[in-house]
């Protein structure tokens, strides 16, 4: 049965405004929420519903662009109310189970509570929850927590011990927001679901696999969220770890929650663990430079003085089993990078060209498997292909294909992953095994960072990031490849 009431906390932050309202916000237009559901804002501010909603109305429209419609909004702000929670205030806890009242029975079951909120104040919420009686079994409430969770391997690992506490398995969702995307989703079918892709799905084909999240946005307003985390923890310990799992898994058994789970963990655990000693030579970080108009990280409010938090990373991994023994993933993510850009590309193996031996065609061109996640949702493959004339020299081949039709609408990811807690689906959430394995292939790199709070490499902003990156590649014939 669909829960009575969905509850947003930190509803007047940055992750609600950009991402959860304008996803909920299409969902109530699309008529797909059950009708039963109401929502409930929660912030620190000592509001009453009417400055709720004028907030909502200056707030809504700039973020939603053309999807803006009067009537709609009409609609979907008529089904919140609001109610204040100072974090650490036990009676703003009482008030909101008053407000939240007893479930209608036989319409609807349970509250969802979503922590949009600083991570260093999910164990007083969740504590606070607990002692006002809107957590355990028998309620079957349900709570989202955003990543990262944790903050290292040992943080991670208290945090989920504290949930437990509190909430059974059943009940948490741990949101990694990219498992949402339906160009991830796609990873799958483009693997799985095409003979001629998955036999050459390995080592005995790929010579590497290359894995970007590029952004051309800075930090913006999070400069106190993000100068204490980085882009390690932002985005390659889940995101990118994330990503890499669904690149590299076998084929799961169904599609249900564990099965998928259960691949992607074996693949996190065959990651070849990097030493302390050897990060230098496994990983690159930075910090972007002024450049294109933009100042320095150093220079952006809210950035500590001589902070030496990166904001690019680029890593090699190796996943040691017997589908990818010696094949290395290289994985990057930046701020302020040229483009905005995530995509996996994998570079085939060179054929045997002895037949062509002294013709022009003793050098040829790679063959690349290149899947675009965003901003362009495509596939992309390079074949190599006689140059039409007198000569045995090729050309490349480019075949391009979009995954969506212009006037598919592309839903966003955090509306298919706030419907699937709403419908109480866990499969695109995050088990904690999957966390754990992640941190600990993160922890190592983690340690090394902190020892060496020195220096850190520049990148001019605008730029695909440090020149020192191209250190990790195993041969000199490869290169981070920018372009679809
Ligand atoms: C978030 C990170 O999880 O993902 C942000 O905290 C990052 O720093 C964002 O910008 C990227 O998400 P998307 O969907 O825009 O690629």
């Amino acid at each position: 049965m669909s829960p009575c009431y969905f509850v947003i906390f930190g509803v007047t932050g940055d992750l609600a405004l950009t991402k959860l309202l304008p996803a909920l916000y299409y969902l109530s237009r699309d008529g797909r929420l059950p009708d039963s559901l109401a929502f409930l804002g929660v912030s620190r501010r000592d509001w009453d519903n009417s400055q709720w909603r004028a907030f909502m109305r200056e707030q809504l429209p700039k973020r939603l662009g053309k999807e803006y419609n009067e009537d709609d909004f009409q609609k979907f702000v008529s089904l919140f109310s609001y109610t204040q929670v100072v974090h650490d205030r036990a009676e703003h806890y009482g008030n909101l189970k008053q407000t939240l009242g007893k479930p209608r029975e036989g319409v609807c079951a349970n509250v969802v509570f979503y922590l949009a909120i600083s991570p260093a104040d999910f164990t007083l919420v969740v504590s606070q929850l607990d002692a006002a009686g809107l957590s355990g079994r028998l309620l079957g409430n349900r709570i989202v927590l955003e990543k990262p969770f944790g903050h290292d391997l040992a943080s991670a690992r208290a945090l989920n011990q504290h949930l437990h506490r509190h909430f059974e398995e059943e009940q948490i969702y741990r949101i990694d927001h990219y498992l949402g995307k339906e160009t991830v989703q796609n990873l799958l079918v483009f693997r799985f679901a095409n003979s001629l892709v998955e036999p050459i799905w390995n080592r005995n084909y790929i010579d590497h696999v290359q894995i970007t999240v590029a952004e051309s946005k800075g930090i913006g307003s999070r400069a106190g969220y993000f100068d204490k985390t980085g882009a390690l923890r932002d985005v390659l310990q889940n995101h990118m770890m994330q990503l890499l799992s669904v690149v590299a898994m076998e084929p799961p058994a169904q599609l249900d929650d564990d099965a998928l789970r259960d691949e992607k963990v074996k693949v996190l655990r065959s990651i070849r663990p990097i030493p302390c000693d050897a990060v230098s030579r496994y990983v690159v970080r930075a910090q972007y430079g002024a450049g294109d108009g933009a100042v320095r990280y150093q220079d952006e409010p809210g950035v500590a003085e001589n902070s030496v938090t990166e904001t690019y990373v680029a890593a090699k991994f190796y996943v040691d089993n017997w589908r990818w023994s010696g094949v290395p993933f290289y994985l990057r993510t930046g701020k302020r990078m040229a483009q905005d850009s995530t995509i996996v590309s994998l570079r085939l193996k060179q054929p045997p060209l002895q037949l062509f031996h002294g013709t022009p065609m003793d050098k040829v061109e790679p063959n690349w498997i290149v899947l675009s996640i965003q901003p362009d949702e495509s596939m992309h493959i390079e074949l190599q292909a006689k140059e039409p004339g007198l000569d045995m020299s090729t050309r490349t081949l480019q075949l391009h294909a979009s995954f969506r039709d212009e006037n598919e609408r592309q839903l966003g990811a955090y509306e298919t992953l706030l419907m699937d807690v709403i419908e109480g689906d866990h499969s695109l959430f995050i088990r904690f095994d999957e966390v754990e394995w992640s941190w600990k292939v993160v922890d190592p790199i983690l340690r090394q960072f902190s020892l060496d709070r020195d220096f850190i490499q520049s990148y001019p902003a605008g730029s695909w990031g440090p020149e020192e990156s191209s250190q990790l590649f195993d041969s000199s014939n490869q290169s981070w490849r920018n372009y679809i």
